[in-house]
């Protein structure tokens, strides 16, 4: 087994004024590729900073971090972006779908910033849509679609780029249980494909649907994940 995330001794530290927040103290973390993974911790432990450094949006303070074989701990800025755009698709809680766009228009952009070329973009978004049962709607806005219909095109755009990790940050926070159902049963679906998923939730029955769960306190690991690692 390949190991998608492996992070060892990772810190956070922000320093504002003269007031240092230590956010991670020493996160080992390991993802087999093929997981599913949920990471739970209530308010302030640390979920989203763990989410940035996984996401590389942001690099940690110290330690070191591989995603799919590749240190990440010490990218600039430029570097992070490409390996972002070609390693990872992130399905946030807010959707962030552009709403001038229609949904193919949205599940493209990711292949606009890589480089590919238009017929071959609008060939893959659609797929992309139909995987996610939208085939009916690609020609709609945001503005047109449910939220469930929304979080599913934002699944599609994440996926669209064929990207070894999917991260999700409370993906069901703003949906009701229908759509949440909807969503979780797509995640299962593109688990069972080989698709490794990670997602960050504080709600105790959406995390249970993911294959493994680790929990975070004050910004420290309380558990590995059942199947990762030398467990396996
Ligand atoms: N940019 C920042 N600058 C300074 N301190 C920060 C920053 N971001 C987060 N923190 C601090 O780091 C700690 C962890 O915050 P984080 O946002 O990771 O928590 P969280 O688990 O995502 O919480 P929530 O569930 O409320 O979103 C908190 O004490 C927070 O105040
Ligand atoms: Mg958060």
């Amino acid at each position: 087994m390949s190991l998608m995330l492996n992070m060892t001794g990772v810190r956070k530290t922000y320093a504002t004024g003269a007031v240092k927040v230590e956010a991670l103290r020493g996160i080992d973390l390991k993802v087999n590729a093929g997981d599913y993974v949920s990471i739970m911790g209530p308010s302030g432990s640390g979920k989203s900073t763990l989410m940035h450094i996984i996401g590389c949006l942001d690099v940690p303070t110290a330690g070191r971090y591989e995603l799919d074989g590749t240190d990440v701990s010490s990218m600039s800025e430029k570097q992070l972006a490409e390996v972002r755009n070609r390693k990872i698709g992130f399905v946030f809680q807010s959707f962030n779908l552009l709403a001038s766009l229609t949904a193919l228009r949205n599940v493209e952009l990711p292949l606009v910033y890589a480089g590919v070329s238009a017929a071959e973009r609008r060939e893959r978004a659609l797929a992309a849509l139909a995987k996610v049962g939208l085939a009916d709607r690609v020609q709609h806005r945001p503005g047109e679609l449910s939220g469930g219909q929304q979080q599913r095109v934002s699944v599609a755009r994440a996926l669209v780029t064929n990207p070894a990790l999917i991260l999700a940050d409370e993906p069901t926070g703003n949906l009701d249980s229908h759509s949440t159902a909807e969503i979780l049963d797509l995640f299962a679906e593109l688990n069972t494909a080989g698709r490794t998923i990670v997602m960050i939730t504080h709600e105790a029955d959406v995390a249970s649907h993911a294959k493994d769960a680790v929990h975070i306190y004050d910004g420290l690991l309380l558990e590995q994940p059942v199947g990762a690692g030398a467990a396996k």
